[in-house]
């Protein structure tokens, strides 16, 4: 039986970490997104760094620990999903932090945490975008027959473990690192991980060990349809990125 299939295009990015980002590879993805002009967008979560909201941030100027104010964190990771012009917007682990100081004892921290979690709701429904949480049934989009995700794993195996708990193909951020592997599940589902777009070198809590030599610059597109999916995973090449169109 003939079968035609009406095929569309996705776009993926991850891991942009607001004012960590690479502003040089941001605006040559984007450029590329507008030629690819892919009919679902999707942002994989990690769109805020949130730093203040980490244990022991400070705000004091000379304090070692001092960081990036939320404010500002804020504004700049909305602009960029501004830019991107998503369908979709994950929660990664970085704005989950807001989510999980709703409980917080603190009632002081716990009402900062509702007026930041608004804010990110109300900026994205003004977007038009659905916003998924960070969760590991409700923060799962299917598209065709590839599962989206932000990730929950770390570690040398969580891409290809995503497929095999999923038994299906994944695309996925969370990890930093491009990579594309196939699950040990019947069918061989294929796992790509976006990377991410950020400056690398600007990520200090990362430069002590030897894993961040795996990081790299990245995001994924392709093709869809109802029982289908194709995802490419591209990456640059000395410093350049190379496109097919
Ligand atoms: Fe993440």
């Amino acid at each position: 039986m003939n079968v035609t299939r009406k095929w569309r295009r996705w776009f993926a990015v991850g891991c942009t970490h607001a004012n960590h980002i690479d502003r040089k590879s941001w605006d040559i993805v984007l450029a590329f997104k507008e030629r690819w002009a892919p009919e679902m967008t999707i942002h994989l979560g990690d769109f805020l760094d949130t730093a203040a909201w980490r244990a022991g941030a400070r705000n004091s100027q000379d304090d070692p620990d001092k960081t990036i104010s939320f404010s500002d964190d804020y504004l700049v990771g909305m602009t960029h999903l501004k830019e991107l012009r998503p369908d979709v917007v994950m929660l990664g682990n970085h704005e989950a932090r807001l989510w999980s100081m709703l409980r917080s004892s603190s009632a002081v921290v716990a009402y900062a945490a509702e007026q930041g979690t608004q804010a990110i709701e109300q900026a994205v429904k003004k977007l038009k975008a659905r916003l998924l949480p960070y969760d590991i049934d409700d923060g799962l989009f299917l598209l065709g027959d590839t599962v989206f995700l932000h990730g929950f794993q770390c570690g040398e195996a969580a891409v290809r473990d995503t497929v095999e708990s999923l038994g299906k193909p994944i695309v996925m951020a969370h990890l930093h690192r491009p990579e594309i592997t196939r699950g040990r599940v019947r069918g061989s589902p294929v796992g790509i991980c976006t990377g991410t777009l950020a400056n690398i070198p600007s990520m200090g809590y990362a430069r002590h060990r030897r894993a961040t030599y795996r990081w790299g610059h990245g995001f994924a597109y392709g093709e869809y349809c109802a029982d289908a999916t194709v995802a490419w995973l591209a990456t640059p090449v000395k410093d350049e990125w190379r496109f097919p169109l």
